[in-house]
């Protein structure tokens, strides 16, 4: 599948910059990667949390959602970084990465995080009206949200190596 000629047309010069200097291709890179360490960091680490807080009884639980609270925009400022620069690379070698099977299945596994972000933060609300039921879809989605940070590393991975 070839990419809209727009879009080719309008990263000509971004992709001759890119290719030209390294410092422009390191500096993309180093912000992708300093996304996943920032943002996937925060996600894993939180995830595991909640997996041990939903064995525990209160007061842990609302601990733990005080602290969750404050995760969510860490793990936002990452994926911000990592699309940002994600997409500086996809225009830097358009042809490349839109015909890539690898790069579609990422985009798919990415929105398919963003989409149980939302229901882990719907989660998160629930817990003070209906604990029991707002438990189990947390303990539900950070199964899944960890799932899905290894599925796209391993997508991106494909994709470097491609
Ligand atoms: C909208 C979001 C994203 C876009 C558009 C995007 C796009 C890309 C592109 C085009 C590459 C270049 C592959 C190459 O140079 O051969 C890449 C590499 C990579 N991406 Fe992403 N990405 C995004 C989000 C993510 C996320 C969420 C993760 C983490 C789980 C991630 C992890 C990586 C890794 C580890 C690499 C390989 C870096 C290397 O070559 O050493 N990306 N990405």
């Amino acid at each position: 599948m070839a990419p809209p000629e727009f879009l080719v047309d309008a990263s000509q010069s971004w992709a001759r910059l890119y290719a030209d200097s390294r410092l422009v291709s390191t500096g993309v890179m180093y912000v992708h990667l300093a996304g996943l360490l920032l943002g996937g960091g925060a996600a894993v680490a939180a995830d595991r949390e909640t997996l041990k807080a939903a064995r525990e009884p209160e007061p842990v639980r609302a601990d733990h959602l005080a602290f969750l609270g404050t995760v969510h925009g860490i793990a936002i400022t990452g994926l911000a970084m990592l699309a940002a620069s994600g997409a500086a690379m996809l225009l830097a070698d358009l042809d490349t990465f839109w015909s890539a099977n690898a790069f579609w299945i990422k985009m798919s596994l990415i929105a398919l995080l963003l989409a149980n972000g939302l229901v882990m933060r719907r989660a998160e609300q629930l817990a003070r009206t209906l604990p029991a039921r707002a438990w189990r879809r947390l303990k539900a989605t950070s199964i899944l949200s960890l799932a899905l940070w290894f599925a796209i590393l391993l997508a991106s991975t494909i994709l470097a190596s491609s």
